[in-house]
């Protein structure tokens, strides 16, 4: 992404970009990319990527960027499905206010370090695109969310009357989900030999981007009451205490 003196890497000249660019949460950059390049990366980007956004999202501005410039005609890139979203999202709405993207996956399962992760993936061109396909179905036009309703929620204004009222919610730190199954089969278990329940720390848990994206509520290893010894709840204690220890 960078060369050597900091400015922007020359990119050899091409028709087509297809990449599969690193990912890495905005709020990372600085403690696995360090200062220097972090600084050199938010310079260089600067008007053009939010600097809390994914390292991703810096190699859709910089394919945008050749696009305009008439060196590349179509690209196609994998991202974060976080890129649907928040700061990621601001390198997606040029190009999909021209009505550039021409095909796109909004959210499908990939593996990265060996952890499941999701992605979206997207195909855009220098023109507007004739015929967009957003997860294998013909759509009229595919929005900066990868979504392609009538109504465009990329242009959603926040609620006045929600001022001072409505709050981020809660953000999981760490991976404590527990699937519904598992959780009902640990809340149906007899007391621990503390006479302790399960139900003392598993609580059901979702936030406004669960809700809007449909998803079903997850139930969470509530760290607030994590007792000092997992072991008195005999069940939960299989999920390692360290990480429960991690969550806000
Ligand atoms: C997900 S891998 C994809 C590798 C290869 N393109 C493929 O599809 O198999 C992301 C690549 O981005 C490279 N990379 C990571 N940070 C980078 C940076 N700041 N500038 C340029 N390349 C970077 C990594 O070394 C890695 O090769």
């Amino acid at each position: 992404m960078l060369a050597d003196d900091g400015n922007q890497a020359a990119w050899p000249t091409a028709d087509v970009i297809v990449g599969n660019p690193p990912f890495l949460g905005g709020k990372r950059l600085r403690s696995v990319l360090g200062d220097v390049y972090s600084d050199r990366l938010f310079a260089a980007h600067r008007g053009k990527v939010p600097a809390d956004a994914d390292l991703v999202c810096y190699w859709f501005a910089r394919v945008q960027e050749e696009m305009t410039t008439g060196r590349v005609r179509h690209a196609g890139l994998v991202a974060t499905n976080s890129i649907r979203g928040g700061a990621n999202r601001r390198v997606l709405e040029p190009i999909a206010a021209a009505g550039n993207i021409s095909m796109a996956w909004s959210d499908e399962p990939w593996t990265l370090d060996g952890a499941a992760v999701r992605v979206s993936l997207v195909g855009w061109g220098r023109g507007q695109a004739t015929a967009p396909v957003l997860d294998g179905v013909a759509v009229p036009a595919i929005h900066s969310d990868l979504t392609a309703g009538v109504a465009n929620l990329t242009t959603a204004r926040r609620l006045q009357a929600n001022a001072g009222v409505a709050f981020i919610g809660t953000m999981k730190k760490a991976p404590f989900e527990v699937s519904g199954v598992e959780a009902r089969m640990w809340l149906l278990e007899p007391s621990n030999p503390n006479s302790k329940q399960n139900a003392a720390v598993l609580a059901p848990w979702s936030n406004g981007n669960r809700a809007v994206q449909r998803c079903l509520r997850a139930r969470l290893l509530r760290r607030g009451r994590m007792p000092p010894r997992a072991a008195r709840y005999r069940s939960c204690a299989s999920v390692p205490v360290g990480l429960a220890f991690r969550m806000l």
